[in-house]
């Protein structure tokens, strides 16, 4: 069966195997299927962080477990529970529809619920973790519904256990947000969302005006999935020694860099990209996108080897400019 609906680069793999599941029960029975015992397993949700470079020896599982409750929880918040196959700007939208607060600044990141926590999504200004409670996650190896909570799930920067110690071993299967109702603090700290308001002279901050300003902002940015194949940012934004950091502002007094800590400074990849000459350049049918230089794209008929050649070329050249070792953020299979 073919991918090639399935991912957002529209790179057209086939899988050796490949199902859906709607709920629980339904991804128990399938976890049973002999086919699907012999074979490694691939669970996607929207398939908007991936890179297939072959043909998939696996069975691939499409997660569309869906649903949304609300229940209370103390002072002022709610606690919002989606299934794991729900669509995530879906529930931003009736997040916002029911007024509670907190995840409007990730509005329209393509994917699935269920992927946000494994990468700890996040977009000016916020990450999942700040409004995560728990998630409930399938065992593979014994079919247990088990529980994390925020601490358990090791959120860092596009990070979190389930990519590292417990890689491979759970499902998630919903995941629960905890979000104000009432006394909103809304997040306006990242520059191009003031910009944008003020442009579009919002004089009362509300989600849905928040929202907005974000959809038109990464709308105007970020080359849309359903029109040209991408997998958003491809690389990470690197951390550098702050002493790096200085040496190289030197050569380069233009080089933008937000401090983590004392000792490190985060600079924004999409920028060292642009600086070696990738924004725009298009290579036969893939290429890197004209308005964003940390997007890798496939114009329609790239193979994955080719955008994941692109991806080298681009690390290399940075390396070799700045002595900076960029990493992918999209998982290359
Ligand atoms: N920049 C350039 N040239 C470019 C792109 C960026 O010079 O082609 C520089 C500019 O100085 C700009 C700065 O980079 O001010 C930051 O750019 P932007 O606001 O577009 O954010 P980013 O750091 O490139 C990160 C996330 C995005 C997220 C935005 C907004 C990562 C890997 N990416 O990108 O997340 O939407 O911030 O918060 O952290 C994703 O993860 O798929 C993703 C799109």
């Amino acid at each position: 069966a073919s991918l090639k609906a399935y991912n957002t680069f529209g790179i057209d793999a086939k899988a050796a195997v490949l199902a859906q599941f709607t709920s629980v029960e339904e991804l128990r029975e399938l976890l049973q299927h002999p086919e699907v015992k012999l074979l490694p397993l691939l669970i996607l949700g929207g398939g908007s962080n991936v890179l297939f470079t072959q043909d998939v020896e696996a069975a691939v599982l499409l997660n569309r477990i869906k649903g949304i409750d609300i229940a209370p929880a103390t002072d002022g918040h709610v606690f919002v529970r989606a299934g794991s196959g729900e669509t995530w700007h879906d529930l931003v939208l009736f997040t916002i529809e029911q007024n509670l607060g907190g995840i409007e600044n990730l509005s329209l990141i393509p994917g699935t619920v269920g992927a946000a926590p494994l990468q700890n999504i996040g977009a000016y200004g916020v990450e999942l973790k700040d409004t995560f409670h728990s998630l409930e996650a399938l065992e593979i190896a014994t079919g247990n519904l088990v529980t994390f909570n925020r601490e358990q799930c090791g959120f860092g920067y596009r990070e979190s256990v389930f990519k590292r110690e417990a890689k491979g071993k759970y499902i998630v299967t919903s995941v629960t947000l905890q979000l104000t109702k009432e006394l909103h603090q809304y997040n306006t700290s990242y520059g191009a969302i003031k910009d944008t308001l003020a442009e579009q002279q919002v004089k009362e901050l509300s989600l849905k005006s928040i929202s907005e300003a974000v959809c038109h902002i990464r709308r105007s940015k970020l080359p849309d999935p359903s029109k040209i194949g991408n997998a958003g940012s491809f690389f990470k934004n690197p951390e550098i020694p702050v002493h790096q950091f200085e040496q190289l502002k030197q050569q380069y007094p233009a080089m933008p860099g937000y401090p983590v800590s004392e000792q490190a400074v985060k600079v924004p990849a999409g920028w060292l990209i642009e600086q070696c000459g990738w924004k725009g350049k298009v290579l036969g049918q893939h290429g890197v996108h004209k308005d964003q230089a940390l997007v890798l794209v496939n114009y329609g008929g790239a193979t994955g080897n080719e955008v994941k050649e692109l991806a080298f070329e681009v690390i290399r050249s940075v390396q070799e400019k700045f002595g900076i070792a960029l990493t992918p953020e999209v998982n290359i299979i």
